[in-house]
């Protein structure tokens, strides 16, 4: 009965695997998702035990202060901000407002595997816009403008998770401009882009206000390591915000969550500046060494690796497997599908941690040679 009862979306949808498993592992250390590896601020514990002083009424469903602060922080109108419990929370929220059953949505491959499960689950067509393994995952998007025809949306996520690739601003502000004139929706997903030093040349923040049809997602779980309070925000015209309100969860942001991500937005900002410098520098001195070990590797242009495992002759699975067993947990990128499977995804953290990645590393790499993977 259920099996008939279910809307036929819903029927063949398998959950979106992710990395950062970590609780089903004793003793591992996470290299899997990337998060801001200075940690959380120092003062959260403090800023979390002021606002559980205040759980007994209902949370602000309009998260004001937050706004306030988000649209202080990017010189933007409080009107142009949204807030999520996570930016995957609006990531789902933005076809249930927009996408209807058969509309046609553009999607760059391999990319965060969200973004399709939320149009599937609203009967979205999925194009299918392949990244090429050749030309090391590059976009390219004079080819992603010629598909934009008839379609409702195109996604961009800058830099991409899993290939670590950025897009120039030139190329995002013609994808946009396009996508405006042809009347497609353009989803720009910046959360991995705040802990790059390219940040501010790239970010499309400050373009809401002159194209409509844009809208950008960024999250406090990678720039201030929190993934364990879900706090995301997005950036839009105020005409496609007030849909995208209409559509909201009420409550979606209890009240630890707005005060807790008010604070770090007004007051932290020099925690994800120090990040940003020591990232950059370090990107590079782990490269040389994971080149040494694993065989050409890309240089990222994020600070996060996506490594081909050809040189070893494993599987992104077996990678996984074997660094496990000394202690690392890396992203098994097989779920992304296509070449990935033949990647691994690990991130870049502090110098004294990647010396403890790089002891794994070597340690898997002995054992894959000597046939032990
Ligand atoms: C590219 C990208 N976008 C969005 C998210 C969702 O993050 P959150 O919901 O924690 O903001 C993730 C999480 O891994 C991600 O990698």
């Amino acid at each position: 009965m259920i099996e008939q009862a279910v809307r036929p979306e819903v029927r063949s949808m398998a959950r979106p695997r992710h990395g950062g498993d970590v609780w089903q592992h004793d003793n591992i250390k996470d290299y899997s998702s990337n998060v801001n590896p200075l940690g959380a601020p120092p003062r959260l514990a403090e800023y979390i035990a002021e606002a559980a002083r205040d759980l007994h009424n209902y949370p602000d469903d309009s998260s004001a202060r937050l706004k306030d602060a988000i649209a202080g922080r990017y010189g933007v109108g409080a009107d142009n901000v949204i807030v999520g419990a996570g930016s995957a929370e609006l990531i789902r929220l933005f076809p249930e407002v927009f996408v209807s059953p058969g509309d046609r949505v553009i999607m760059p491959r391999p990319t965060f595997s969200e973004y399709g499960f939320a149009c599937q689950l609203m009967g979205a067509r999925l194009i299918d816009h392949l990244l090429p393994e050749d030309r090391g995952f590059a976009l390219d998007v004079a080819e992603l403008i010629g598909r934009l025809d008839g379609a409702k949306a195109v996604y961009v996520c800058n830099p991409n998770n899993p290939t670590s690739r950025m897009v120039g601003r030139n190329d995002l502000l013609d994808l946009i401009e396009e996508a405006e004139r042809k009347g497609v929706l353009a989803f720009l997903d910046e959360t991995l882009l705040e802990l790059s030093p390219r940040s501010e040349e790239l970010s499309m923040v400050h373009e809401v206000g002159s194209h409509e049809n844009l809208f950008i997602i960024r999250s406090f779980t990678k720039s201030f390591a929190m993934p364990g309070i879900r706090v995301g925000y997005g950036f839009g015209s105020k005409e496609l915000l007030r849909y995208l309100e209409a559509g909201r969860l009420t409550w979606n942001l209890g009240t630890i969550e707005q005060r807790v991500a008010s604070r770090l937005m007004e007051d932290e900002q020099d925690h994800v500046a120090r990040a940003v410098s020591m990232l950059d520098e370090e990107k590079r001195r782990m490269h040389s060494r994971v080149e040494a070990l694993m065989g050409r590797v890309p240089l990222p242009d994020s600070y996060f690796f996506f490594a081909p495992l050809d040189e070893l002759g494993a599987s992104s699975e077996q990678f996984r497997a074997t660094m496990l067993r000394h202690g690392v947990l890396v992203r098994d990128c097989s779920s992304f599908g296509g070449a990935c499977s033949q990647y691994t995804r690990f991130c870049v953290k502090t110098p004294g941690k990647d010396d403890e990645f790089l002891a794994a590393l070597s340690l898997a790499v002995d054992d894959m040679q000597e046939g032990r993977s």
